[in-house]
């Protein structure tokens, strides 16, 4: 109902006027932003090699799940406070599904494409002069040529990510510096600007005196998308979008094998759907940790320790939700109990492969769509009640005339994670205040009005 009141254009000019003229008067709610979440195989075609097989595309795939996890695991084990600053989420690697977001900066609106990422805290764009930026397909935003910029100086509460911090001189400018995993770097001026979403056909909402990074050098390994940022929706209070909007957001996945489906949105502040069963979550070194108690295929709970996916006071183990990994990971104790249920299930119907890119993958020659047709639902059950349903197509993915299932193994004092392919057809809401996380299993074009 709500949702379908921000299409009409005349409450969206109110809801922004009534924003922007109290700022720094009186408190007001902040502005709903909902966006939609572009697939990127749906744009990247011009520049993808046409000659990429299935196979190559699946493996890059895989290896991007796997960087992404090497990477959390290390910075789980990290436990100095300065190094978690400067290191974030990652960018996935071509073949892995990202979803991006598309909005303006700055007064005239320059356009960006930016990486959505739970992995880190940071909202940051590619910056003239450069020193270094990469090729992205959008004129490079000008903080000179932007009547809105405004730097932020070291002595700043938001100025946490400035590595002579220590040193701070009466109105040095802020500087950053922000690494991710596979290689990513950037590095410039915290500045604060003002953003405009495109929320529907017909309107746009702004927000002002947003936090960001002005990247005027940046390195990315590999530059398939044409992007010009990333929006870490992290939990870092000083610095992500979230907390200037109300530490609430949600986003809904369709089918992620699908590029053309439009339906995929992000909805971040008060208007996030904030709906379905909710667990706990807890933010340990800026990752969003849930409690998972167990697993059942069809209706049968596997026999799993409760206390298997528990995070221990060192920091080791534990569950994370990731939108920026692909698959599920589990410890040895959660993971083997479903390998054995499936083959027990499937092993003797069709032929067990070997997969080149993890030896310990359970991949079986044949389709999806024809030989698991009656394959019981594989439910993950959180605390409180949250389940999430794993359907055949989340479960397994196809590769060519094989199919692979989406969960790999770990061993303690690694996490485990949950990905994003675990994630489809689910609404997932994250409440930073009440450290819940929502799951609501849904058509996402059921969200649009
Ligand atoms: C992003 O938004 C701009 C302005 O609304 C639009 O011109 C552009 O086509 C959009 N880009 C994508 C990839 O959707
Ligand atoms: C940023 O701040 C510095 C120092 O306060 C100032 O000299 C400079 O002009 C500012 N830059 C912009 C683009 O506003
Ligand atoms: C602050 O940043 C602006 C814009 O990047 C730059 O022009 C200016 O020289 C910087 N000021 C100082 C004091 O470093
Ligand atoms: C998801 O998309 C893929 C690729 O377009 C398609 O083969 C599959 O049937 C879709 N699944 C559903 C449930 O619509």
């Amino acid at each position: 109902m709500l949702l379908l009141l921000i299409h009409h254009k005349l409450f969206l000019l109110l809801l922004v006027t009534v924003f922007v003229s109290s700022c720094g008067t009186t408190t007001t709610k902040p502005p709903r932003l909902v966006t939609k979440l572009i697939h990127s195989d749906s744009i990247i075609s011009p520049y993808r090699n046409p000659s990429v097989t299935i196979s190559q595309h699946v493996r890059s795939d895989m290896k991007s799940s796997m960087a992404r996890y090497e990477y959390l695991k290390s910075r789980t084990k990290l436990h100095s406070s300065s190094m978690d600053d400067v290191r974030g989420g990652l960018i996935p690697e071509a073949g892995a599904p990202a979803f991006l977001v598309n909005f303006s900066i700055g007064q005239p609106p320059v356009p960006q494409l930016a990486v959505m990422d739970t992995g880190s805290s940071l909202l940051w764009v590619q910056c003239l002069p450069c020193i270094h930026c990469f090729h992205n397909l959008n004129p490079i935003f000008d903080p000179y040529k932007s009547s809105t910029y405004d730097n932020l100086t070291c002595e700043s509460p938001y100025c946490v990510l400035d590595p002579y911090r220590d040193n701070c001189d009466y109105e040095r400018n802020c500087s950053y510096s922000y690494g991710y995993v596979d290689g990513t770097t950037t590095s410039g001026d915290l500045g604060k600007e003002e953003l405009t979403f495109t929320i529907s056909d017909e309107g746009t909402i702004t927000i002002p005196d947003t936090v960001f990074g002005c990247g005027h050098e940046n390195h990315v390994n590999y530059n398939i998308l044409p992007i010009s940022g990333v929006l870490g929706l992290g939990d870092n209070r000083k610095l992500s979008l979230v907390s200037h909007l109300g530490s609430k957001f949600s986003y809904c996945i369709g089918n992620i094998s699908d590029p053309r489906y439009e339906y995929n949105q992000l909805i971040i502040g008060d208007g996030a759907k904030i709906e379905g069963y909710s667990t706990p979550m807890e933010v340990f070194d800026g990752q969003y940790y849930l409690t998972l108690e167990g697993i059942s295929v069809g209706e049968k709970r596997l026999e799993i320790n409760q206390m298997t996916f528990k995070r221990d006071p060192s920091g080791g183990g534990g569950l994370i939700i990731d939108s920026g990994t692909t698959y599920i990971h589990l410890v040895r104790d959660g993971f083997d109990p479903l390998d054995t249920e499936v083959q027990n299930l499937i092993g003797g119907l069709l032929q067990r492969v070997d997969d080149r890119t993890n030896q310990e993958r359970l991949c079986f020659k044949g389709s999806v769509n024809r030989d698991l047709i009656g394959f019981p639902v594989v439910t993950f059950h959180f605390a409180d009640g949250a389940d999430l349903e794993l359907d055949v197509e989340a479960m397994f993915k196809q590769e060519g005339n094989v199919f692979c299932m989406g969960v790999v193994p770990t061993s303690f004092p690694e996490p485990s994670m949950i990905g994003i392919r675990a994630q489809q057809y689910y609404n997932v809401a994250y409440d930073l205040i009440a450290k819940k996380v929502y799951f609501q299993r849904i058509d996402c074009e059921l969200l649009e009005d």
